[in-house]
């Protein structure tokens, strides 16, 4: 299983100072040599991390795939068409959020969904639907002729997190649910399986598929054992750890977990 490293965080505490430190492209060689498979980055709407010379330095310097999230937007898609970055990963975006909350809403209808991707595939752009894993929005990436799924695996991250504790106070809503341990383990279990199953079927019916979304040192094992999975990509838990590790080695013990 490959591991796409999200390094948009370390452009977030090079926005807090508006200076270059840390520098983002010093990043590359690092995530390289530490074993990782690819760079991912999201270029926001609100451009809060990544900036669009981000973006361009780093597709034309990196020596690994670059995988570019990005709304749907007209605008947005007409910047990442034009960057070209190996892939393209169409998520959900509200400007009031912490980070993308779910997946996308697939509907095979959407003219600005549809356009967006046959933009891309016109730049040979490989493109992914960030998706809640359901078989409906499977199904609908089906039709919609993408060549990649993630898998958004937040509702797996959170469940991990109510059972073995890892939720910041931020989280309170969640942790709130008090849900009684069994139900939990259960929850976690249907949810795992429900990953399974479904990554086989969509393998089954020939998309590529990828997940994350709040994957960290203690719930990535089991995600990991799910063979149609070809890719993990994760940001926060390894940004956070390779302040007290370094960067080479927060990616070097994520890549042993996986
Ligand atoms: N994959 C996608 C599509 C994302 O939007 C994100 C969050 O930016 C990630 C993976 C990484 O999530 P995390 O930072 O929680 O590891």
């Amino acid at each position: 299983m490959l591991l796409g490293v999200n390094i948009d965080h370390i452009a977030v505490l090079r926005e807090a100072r508006r200076v270059n430190d840390p520098d983002i492209m010093d990043s590359l060689s690092i995530v390289k040599i530490a074993g990782a498979d690819q760079i991912t980055i999201h270029l926001r709407e609100d451009r809060r991390h990544i900036q669009d010379i981000d973006v361009t330095k780093i597709i034309s310097s990196s020596s690994l795939p670059v995988n570019l999230e990005c709304a749907k937007s007209e605008d947005i898609i007409s910047i990442v068409s034009a960057l070209k970055p190996h892939r393209a990963t169409i998520v959900p975006e509200k400007r009031e959020e912490v980070t993308t909350e779910g997946g996308l809403l697939v509907d095979v209808n959407d003219d600005v969904l549809k356009n967006a991707i046959s933009i891309l595939q016109s730049q040979e752009i490989e493109v992914s639907l960030f998706i809640d894993p359901s078989k409906d929005a499977i199904n609908s990436a089906i039709s919609l002729g993408v060549e990649w799924i993630e898998f958004h695996t937040g509702e797996y991250a959170n469940i991990y997190a109510m059972l073995y504790g890892n939720l910041s106070s931020s989280h309170h809503a969640i942790s709130e649910l008090k849900l009684p341990r069994k139900e939990l383990i259960q929850r976690l279990s249907d949810e795992i399986e429900n990953l399974e199953n479904l990554s086989k079927y969509a393998s089954d019916m020939g998309l590529r598929i990828a997940a994350g979304h709040g994957l960290n040192y203690q719930n990535v094992s089991e995600i990991a054992k799910i063979e149609d999975i070809e890719e993990l990509n994760i940001g926060q838990s390894i940004i956070a750890r390779s302040i007290f590790t370094g960067l080479e080695r927060a990616i070097v013990d994520m890549k042993v977990l996986i």
